[in-house]
C-alpha cells in the first residue's frame, strides 16, 4: 500500500448515473448499465493499485425493484455476463468477493453466479470487492437486529451489547467501516446505502456519471481524503 494512503482502506460508491449517462447519448438505460458493469472492473483495478483494502460497490438496491421489469431483468442477468468475463482476470489479481444484500430474493440463476464468485475466491487475499445486490441499509440493520434478539432468546449472546458485537451481525461483519464514501452523478443523498457503516466516513459527491468515472477521478477524491482532517469527534492537536 502506497504511503500517502495509508489511511483510506474502506471506499464504497453509490455508482448512480447509468441510466442518465446513456439517455444523453440516446441509447436505451440498459446500455448504461451494461457500461457501468464493466466499469466496475476498470475501477477495482484502480482501487487495488491505489492500496484500497476494501471496495464496496452499490449495484441494486432493495428499492430498485420499483423500476421496470425489463430493467430489472437485464441488471439481474449482468452478474453472469460480468464474471464470466472476468472472473479468471479477478482470482488472478487476488481479488476476494463478497457479496451484501439478500441473496435469496434474486432469481436462482443470478444468486448461483454471485455465490460461486465468492465460493471461486474466498482464498484470496488482495482487493477485497464487495457487491451490494438487493441491499437496503434498514433492512441490514433490521435482520441484524432480528438476529441478536434471536440470540440472546437462545442464551447465546448477553444483553450487553457493544458497538463491535453489533457490527458482527451486519453484512460487512468483519469488515473495518467506511472511510470514503462516494457518490456518482451528481446526487447528494445516500439512498438507504451503509447507514451504519459510514457513521464517520469522508463523503465525496462527483458529478461524472458511474460510467465516466475514470481511476484519475478514484485517485483524485483519495487525495482529498488524505488532506482532510478526520478528528473523529476530538480536537486537532495544535
Ligand atoms: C445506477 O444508475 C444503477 C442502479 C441504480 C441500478 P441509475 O440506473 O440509477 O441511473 P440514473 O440515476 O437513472 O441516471
Ligand atoms: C442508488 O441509486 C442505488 C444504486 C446505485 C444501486 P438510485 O438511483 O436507486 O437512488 P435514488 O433513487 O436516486 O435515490
Ligand atoms: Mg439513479
Amino acid at each position: 500500500m502506497s504511503e500517502e494512503n495509508k489511511n483510506c482502506r474502506h471506499v464504497a460508491i453509490i455508482m448512480d448515473g447509468n441510466g442518465r449517462w446513456a439517455k444523453a447519448q440516446g441509447k436505451p438505460r440498459t446500455a448504461g448499465h451494461l457500461a457501468g458493469a464493466d466499469n466496475v472492473r476498470t475501477i477495482a483495478i484502480a482501487a487495488s493499485n491505489l492500496g484500497v483494502e476494501y471496495l464496496t460497490l452499490y449495484a441494486f438496491s432493495t428499492e430498485n425493484w420499483k423500476r421496470s421489469a425489463d430493467e430489472v431483468n437485464y441488471i439481474m442477468k449482468l452478474p453472469s455476463f460480468f464474471f464470466g468475463k472476468y472472473m479468471k482476470e479477478f482470482i488472478d489479481r487476488g481479488f476476494r468477493m463478497h457479496m451484501l444484500g439478500e441473496l435469496d430474493r434474486l432469481p436462482a440463476e443470478t444468486r448461483k453466479v454471485l455465490d460461486d464468485a465468492v465460493e471461486q475466491s474466498k482464498q484470496n487475499t488482495g482487493l477485497n470487492l464487495s457487491i451490494a445486490i438487493n441491499y437496503g441499509s434498514q433492512r441490514e440493520i433490521l435482520l441484524a437486529a432480528k438476529h441478536y434478539a434471536e440470540d440472546v432468546a437462545e442464551g447465546k449472546a448477553s444483553l450487553d451489547l457493544s458497538e463491535e458485537q453489533f457490527e458482527s451481525y451486519l453484512m460487512t461483519a468483519g469488515m473495518p467501516n467506511v472511510d470514503l464514501l462516494i457518490r456518482t452523478s451528481g446526487e447528494l443523498r445516500i439512498s438507504n446505502y451503509l447507514l451504519w457503516q459510514i457513521a464517520y466516513a469522508e463523503l465525496e459527491f462527483v458529478p461524472e456519471a458511474w460510467p465516466e468515472f475514470t481511476p484519475e477521478v478514484l485517485a483524485r477524491c483519495i487525495d482529498q481524503f488524505n488532506n482532510r482532517d478526520r478528528r473523529f469527534g476530538g480536537i486537532k492537536d495544535e
